[in-house]
């Protein structure tokens, strides 16, 4: 018979320990709002300790506070314009070293540009992922090794969809930049994202009510799932990426179906 050494705690376990978030330190930008702060919620309570980036303080640390009662790691509160060369320096000088990535940085994507317009169109997805990019290169150094970054893409190109606009280019482009920095930061850091479709969150601030409800109502006929997402759906996948240690370059839809139609 073969002995069998079982280390004292799944902690210490190196397969095992990257698929907790117990005790590990996860910074998520963006984290004050929508689906950047259920992460941060969820990864509190699964053990983490939380750092919550924002552009308004009062938001960050709103959402900081949460986590904190809700989980039994410690949560903190930066606010930040990272799609700045400044705004990024502080955040890599105040984050420290980190676990985990979280970026949804991204917004509408132009859904104030006409689709005709494809300078415009080009401008903001361009955005998407130059500003992304830019927040890799500046904080994958601060991750520690075994770690990962997560961003976020969104709904894909639908077959025999020519015409560009913003959503569809940018998240398209995120996937590519997914897997160029998955192998660019293999072996030590992990990079992968996530692609939600439509999901009401306060992304959609910005309109009114009953266009929000006509948005929803129209995508649930278009999901094959026939709904749309809770918020809390889409966190699952941010938490399912980081701790899964044997995955990089992934994008993971989120969307009912909706890539597939
Ligand atoms: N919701 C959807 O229907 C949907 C669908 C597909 C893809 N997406 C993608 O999901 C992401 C948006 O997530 P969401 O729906 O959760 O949006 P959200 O509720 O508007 O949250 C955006 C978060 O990003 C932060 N933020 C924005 N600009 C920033 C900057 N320059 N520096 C630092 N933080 C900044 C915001 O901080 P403040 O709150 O302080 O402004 C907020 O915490 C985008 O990448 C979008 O393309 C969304």
């Amino acid at each position: 018979m073969h002995a069998v050494t079982v280390p004292p705690s799944s902690y210490e376990d190196p397969i095992v320990a990257p698929h907790s978030l117990q005790g590990r330190r996860v910074l998520v930008v963006g984290g004050s709002s929508g689906f950047g702060r259920q992460v941060a919620l969820d990864a509190s309570l699964a053990g983490a300790d939380v750092v919550v980036v924002g552009l308004d303080p009062s938001k960050s640390h709103a959402t900081a506070q949460e986590a904190g009662a809700l989980g039994h790691g410690k949560a903190s509160a930066l606010a930040f314009d990272v799609t700045t060369d400044a705004g990024r320096a502080r955040l890599v000088e105040a984050a420290g070293t980190v676990d985990h990535v979280v970026s949804t940085l991204g917004g509408r994507l132009g859904d104030h540009v006409r689709e005709d317009d494809d300078a415009a169109v080009r401008e903001v997805a361009e955005r998407k992922v130059a500003d992304n990019r830019a927040l890799v290169d500046a904080i994958a150094g601060s991750v520690r090794d075994g770690g990962s970054l997560t961003l976020t893409a969104g709904a894909t190109r639908h077959p025999g969809e020519h015409d560009g606009h913003g959503a569809v280019e940018g998240n398209d482009e995120i996937q590519e930049l997914v897997r160029e920095l998955a192998l660019a930061l293999a072996p030590r850091v992990r990079v992968n994202a996530v692609a939600p479709t439509w999901t009401q969150t306060p992304l959609w601030r910005h309109h009114s009510d009953a266009a929000v409800v006509e948005m929803r109502h129209r995508m649930e006929a278009l999901i094959p799932l026939g709904r749309t997402a809770d918020i809390r759906e889409v966190a699952r996948a941010y938490l399912f990426l980081m701790t899964s240690a044997f995955i990089t370059g992934a994008t993971i839809p989120v969307d009912g179906g909706y890539s597939l139609t």
